[in-house]
């Protein structure tokens, strides 16, 4: 099986930014974890980031003919994006929502996800653990 886990906008930031609301794990580290847990679960697992749309988008249209399932963090273009939304209802396989966040905890605006509608699943407020069950969800889902 393969997976994909894609981080949106800031999130590259992980560790520096607002550690009260998104812990002190890099990305990097969150990452690395998820490649133990991965290979623990006979899962190839890679990994993308970017801080444009556009990025996130032509890599979800990748995902299509190369992955079983995707892992998106979508930032807060959740929140926004129709674009990102279309892209996840255009292609044929799970996508599971996370956010580090509990979105529903927080301001008004993040509580409404563009993405949810069109996702397999959606996983928040778990920390970097969000990550690790959307991989289960994915692996059992699978099965
Ligand atoms: C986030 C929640 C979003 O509202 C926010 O814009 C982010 C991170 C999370 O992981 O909790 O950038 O997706």
């Amino acid at each position: 099986m393969k997976v994909l886990v894609i981080n949106g906008p800031n999130l590259n930031l992980l560790g520096k930014r607002e550690p009260g609301v998104y812990g002190t794990q890099t990305l990097q580290s969150i990452n690395d974890k998820l490649a133990t847990q991965a290979h623990q679960l006979d899962v190839e697992i890679s990994f993308y980031q970017s801080n444009h749309e556009g990025g996130l988008i032509d890599k979800l249209h990748e995902a299509m003919d190369t992955q079983d399932g995707v892992i998106l963090n979508a930032g807060a273009y959740t929140h926004t994006s129709i674009a990102l939304r279309d892209a996840i209802a255009a292609i044929k396989i799970p996508v599971v929502e996370v956010h580090l966040s509990n979105v529903h905890a927080r301001e008004e605006f993040r509580h409404h996800s563009c993405i949810s509608p069109v996702c397999a699943g959606v996983i928040c407020g778990f920390g970097a653990n969000s990550y690790s069950l959307a991989l289960q969800a994915l692996v059992s889902g699978n099965q």
